[in-house]
């Protein structure tokens, strides 16, 4: 198991957190097709994996304690949350978030605080019910960023992330390995349509004070 993994080179991540905070600012959404190294994709899906066959995923609930959420989609995904100091390739996973964490802060002054993310498994046929990342009883929740573990992809398995830009307008995003979706979590109502094979991801948020 490697301790260590490509990193993106610096003016390679500052140049793809430039673009990030643009689409946000033009469209509240954005999708950067290689924003982790292969090498580092592929240890966390197989991290996520053994997760699962250890059995230390758990079916997710939708909203927060006893409070109303208001998202009220059903889903069919097990996850797992991520803590600092669990494996190298975490833990520079966390890393990298943090430095994009920063980034935005220096643009957007959106005064995120933290990151939060768990590791996500769909099995084949589950979904993710429209709805919105953001809590009735807690609204930190800022900017949505979900990295897909999927290697190769195809647009006919289904598993899209399906924004719902406006009354009539979609996006889809598929969820191809080493792919980051970024999305403003408090007015983007969003789906994750169900596929034909097993979906993974790791699903996070940025949260302000
Ligand atoms: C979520 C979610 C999107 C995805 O977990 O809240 O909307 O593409 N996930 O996995
Ligand atoms: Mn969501």
């Amino acid at each position: 198991m490697p301790t260590s993994f490509t990193h993106p080179p610096e003016n390679q991540a500052a140049d793809i957190a430039t673009a990030i905070v643009d689409d946000l600012v033009a469209r509240g959404w954005s999708h950067q097709a290689d924003f982790l190294p292969a090498d580092l994709v592929l240890t966390l899906a197989a991290e996520c994996r053994e997760r699962a066959d250890k059995g230390a995923l758990a079916l997710a609930g939708v909203g927060r304690g006893t409070g109303l959420a208001v998202r009220e989609g059903v889903r069919g995904d097990y996850i797992q949350w991520l803590e600092a100091g669990q494996s190298a390739a975490c833990d520079q996973y966390l890393g990298i978030m943090e430095s994009l964490r920063q980034a935005l802060n220096r643009t957007l002054y959106l005064g995120l605080e933290e990151y939060e993310t768990h590791f996500a498994l769909y099995p084949p046929g589950a979904f993710y019910q429209k709805h919105i990342d953001r809590f009735r009883d807690d609204d930190r929740r800022t900017v949505s960023a979900v990295l897909y573990l999927n290697q190769d992809w195809l647009p006919e398995q289904g598993g899209a992330l399906r924004l719902h830009l406006d009354g009539k307008t979609q996006q889809d995003i598929l969820p191809s390995g080493g792919s980051l979706a970024l999305f403003l979590s408090a007015d983007m109502p969003h789906e994750v349509l169900a596929a034909t094979r097993e979906r993974l991801s790791l699903t996070g948020w940025f949260k302000r004070r």
